[in-house]
């Protein structure tokens, strides 16, 4: 194929018919096409953009790219939810076993993180033995057995991806809502899956600065999934503030564990806007496969499953097939720090917390070594933050903002500062804004493919 044609074309802004983009996913997966050449198309698609009928024909091609995950026929519909990403954002480890306890199969299929925000995969690594790379049967057969798994891409899912996400993160072309969509979809949707929930976030720390940004992303990504036979919907929710008062890899296991732990009447959810998005994603997913008549009801019964404590039990259900070591794992929860250092951040006055800047703590928390500066960094597992002051709660002089775990004295120190600069209080209670700010949502408009 002639490629330099297809980049110039590209460059001009005209459009690329959809077996040249097959032709090119083809050839640029078994190495016949240069990565220069690749990372000039992505950034002519950066400025030019692709239409929708560009935009599935990359998606199905990069799909295609690899295997397509295949699951014996069951009634037990099978889900999955995707969030584009924030600090704190730890929905996924206590989601996965609720949903396997409402009757779901959840082939949860994660990343790693990226940029300052966490990925699933790195906060999994943080517990002793958990095995997060499955080959494609292993995540069958669990997903049958037990109900759900959270694992890596295997090395023949959707290999196109991997490659095209490590040319984009080197070429200034990740922020591109077309990539976006085909790098998300594609890997979602070798799953195979009959509904998929998105959180797509927007705010000073999410991919997505506007809300209006989000809602494009939301909206691009609804319609394809929808098209291509998965009932999706995406809940647009604000990445200003982190998720939980955790952040940081095995603080947020631990916040994850605890997320699932029966709330009583004297004892409420710690975390209550983690808790509540994920009885949302759980609830959405109800209603999409007709468990459930509407949200009301769908959230009600997400709430009575989790205060029955299954989902707890099926969560040590899945460390065990996954290979976790589960009396280290419960020694670890024992712990109040695993980190050399726990120091705490103070409030210099009395009022109410107006400012909690996730970019920051996302920031403090990556440079502590809690994320990565380059593909080849080395994670810091135990570094991070907990017990954060969120918006609108009130603090008194001196009182805790949050604590902050490092590796050494000298990184904290450093650290400590930084950390102050993400805080601001006020004299009066800011005005609260809604967790979920939007709903976007489509209509199938064909069966899945198998
Ligand atoms: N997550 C992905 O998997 N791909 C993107 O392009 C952005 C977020």
């Amino acid at each position: 194929m002639n490629f330099l044609c297809l980049i110039e074309a590209k460059r001009e802004g005209k459009i690329i018919a959809p077996e040249q983009i097959q032709e090119f996913i083809r050839e640029f997966t078994a190495g016949k096409i240069p990565e220069y050449q690749m990372a000039a198309l992505l950034m002519a698609i950066y400025f030019r953009g692709l239409n929708s009928a560009e935009t599935t024909a990359l998606t199905l091609a990069m799909r295609d790219s690899g295997d397509v995950l295949k699951f014996p026929k069951d009634k037990r519909p099978l889900v999955d939810k995707h969030s584009t990403g924030g600090i704190g954002d730890k929905v996924s480890l206590p989601l996965a076993p609720l949903l396997a306890c409402l009757g779901f199969r959840v082939p949860m299929v994660s990343g790693r993180g990226l940029g300052i925000t966490g990925g699933t995969l790195d906060k999994l690594d943080a517990i002793p033995g958990f095995q997060t790379l499955l080959p494609a049967a292993q995540i069958i057969r669990q997903v049958q057995s037990i109900g759900c798994v959270i694992c890596g891409q295997t090395e023949r899912m959707v290999p196109a991806d991997k490659k095209i996400y490590a040319l984009r993160d080197a070429s200034g072309t990740v922020p591109s809502i077309p990539l976006i969509v085909a790098s998300i979809l594609s890997k979602k949707l070798a799953e195979n899956l009959d509904a998929l929930v998105l959180d797509v976030k927007f705010g000073g720390a999410a991919f997505m600065p506007t809300r209006a940004a989000a809602r494009k992303l939301a909206q691009a990504m609804v319609a394809l999934g929808n098209q291509c036979g998965t009932d999706t919907r995406a809940m647009l929710t604000a990445m200003n503030s982190p998720v939980g008062r955790s952040a940081g890899n095995w603080l947020e296991v631990k916040e994850s564990v605890a997320c699932l732990e029966i709330a009583k009447p004297d004892k409420p959810a710690n975390a209550p806007d983690l808790r509540q998005l994920v009885v949302e994603s759980a609830a959405q997913l109800l209603v999409q496969t007709q468990k459930a008549p509407i949200l009301a009801v769908a959230r009600r019964q997400a709430e009575d499953c989790l205060n029955t404590g299954a989902p707890r039990k099926k969560w040590d259900e899945m460390m065990a097939a996954q290979g976790a070591d589960l009396k280290a794992f419960q020694q670890k929860m024992s712990c109040d720090s695993t980190a050399q250092v726990v120091v705490e951040v103070k409030a210099g006055t009395a009022g109410f917390v107006s400012r909690c800047d996730a970019r920051i703590i996302g920031e403090v928390i990556r440079d502590l070594g809690g994320g990565r500066l380059t593909k080849e960094s080395v994670i810091d597992y135990d570094v991070g933050v907990d017990l954060l002051s969120k918006p609108g709660e009130r603090v008194q002089k001196s009182g805790t903002l949050c604590r902050l775990h490092a590796a050494d004295a000298s990184s904290a120190k450093a650290a400590l500062v930084r950390l102050q600069s993400a805080f601001e209080i006020s004299s009066r209670r800011p005005l609260s804004t809604p967790l979920i700010a939007e709903l976007v949502s489509g209509q199938v408009s064909r069966p899945r493919r198998t």
